[in-house]
């Protein structure tokens, strides 16, 4: 529906479902139903990491509650200026809570490294990371993830909640663009 402006689709809507529930596994397994710090507190990172976190919840077989946060790092070019600004904060307080924070894509670790920080400094009972994507050889600093789901060439991609210039979320699959639409 855009064209030729997906060059490939690198991970189909079949595969992403099927890592959401390996991951869904692996997270459930860490967190008992009933733990004293209350429901595990899902934090997604709009808008890119809405689509992965409405399928992660659905698919987690213990009880979730959900907060969002927007920062911006990148406008609408392709590279990080690691220069965090909060433009949505979180409506509730994380203290004493179990905070699993949901990302769409790691590239350069900028941006979660920063989040990680300002989030910890919140006094939340545990703090760990689950990102669909991260591109190993665009990071630019050590950042923690507890869970990964692919690892991913450095190209720019879209789809499945990531954009470029806010087109290209809705498609069901993870795709690399076409340089011709951003050069
Ligand atoms: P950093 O570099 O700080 O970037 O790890 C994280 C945020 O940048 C966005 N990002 C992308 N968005 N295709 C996108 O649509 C990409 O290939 C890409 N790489 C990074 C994304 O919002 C992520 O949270
Ligand atoms: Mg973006």
């Amino acid at each position: 529906m855009y064209g030729d402006d997906i060059a490939s689709v690198l991970i189909t809507q079949e595969e992403i479902a099927g890592k959401t529930k390996e991951l869904a596994e692996l997270i459930a397994k860490r967190y008992p139903a009933d733990a004293p710090e209350g429901d595990l507190l899902l934090v997604g990172v709009l808008k890119g990491a809405i689509f992965f976190m409405t399928d992660l919840a659905k698919a987690l077989p213990i009880p979730t509650q959900m907060e969002f946060m927007a920062v911006s790092s990148y406008g609408s070019s392709t590279s990080s200026s690691g220069v965090v600004r909060i433009m949505k904060d979180l409506d509730k307080d994380i203290a004493g809570r179990n905070v699993l924070i949901v990302e769409d894509i790691i590239d350069s670790g900028l941006t979660l490294s920063w989040l990680k920080r300002n989030l910890s400094t919140r006094n939340p009972a545990s703090l760990e990371v689950v990102t669909l994507l991260r591109k190993p050889d665009a990071l630019r600093t050590h950042v923690d993830v507890a869970h990964v789901g692919f690892d991913i060439p450095n190209e720019f991609v879209v789809g499945y909640g990531l954009d470029y210039a806010e087109r290209y979320r809705d498609l069901p699959y993870i795709g690399t663009l076409d340089p011709k639409v951003y050069s």
